[in-house]
């Protein structure tokens, strides 16, 4: 049974915390890069990704030879964007055979929409099995360690 952690970050956080997962679980990692960066700055950093991720874009990846078909369980880390998934995630299900797996999702918010997020990835995620998620809330202002200590205890609970 092989596992894949892969994932989207713009700013760092969700990277962050896949590499803890990915390390428990002993899996491989997946950092999805688009080709055209999205912005890191002021009014454009919202805007632009939360639009992107508002209309379902599908933002084309440097990662060219994604091959998930010998993976069964994948970790799937998004920063909420918008109240639903970054858009370069949409890119890795629209694009790539995700279906039959299972999935646990990893969000990181900065704001209380975590809920809304996990309603939209669950909907987009429907031909898979869910077996778990967990949310990091203004991730920026929590303890290091703990963050790293409830990854680690919800890596070794997931039923894969
Ligand atoms: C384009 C964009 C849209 C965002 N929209 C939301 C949002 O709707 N709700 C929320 O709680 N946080 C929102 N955030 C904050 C991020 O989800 C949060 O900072 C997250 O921890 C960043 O993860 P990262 O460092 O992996 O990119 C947004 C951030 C960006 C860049």
């Amino acid at each position: 049974m092989k596992t894949l952690v892969a994932f989207y970050s713009l700013e760092g956080y969700t990277e962050l915390v896949a590499g803890v997962i990915a390390t428990k679980l002993g899996a491989d990692i997946l950092k999805l890069e688009t080709v055209k960066p999205f912005p890191t700055k002021g009014f454009a950093k919202f805007f632009i990704g939360g639009m992107s991720s508002v209309c379902k874009a599908t933002p084309k990846l440097k990662n060219t030879s994604i091959d998930l078909s010998s993976y069964d369980n994948i970790v799937l880390g998004t920063p909420v964007w918008a109240s639903t998934f970054a858009s370069p995630i949409n890119t890795l299900l629209q694009k790539h055979k995700f279906a039959g797996k299972k999935v646990a999702l990893l969000v990181c918010s900065g704001g209380p929409d975590v809920e809304k997020c996990l309603v939209n990835f669950r909907k987009a995620l429907v031909g898979n099995e869910i077996v778990g998620d967990i949310n990091f809330t203004e991730p920026q202002k929590q303890d290091k360690e703990e963050v790293t200590k409830r990854a680690t205890a919800w890596a070794e609970s997931l039923k894969f």
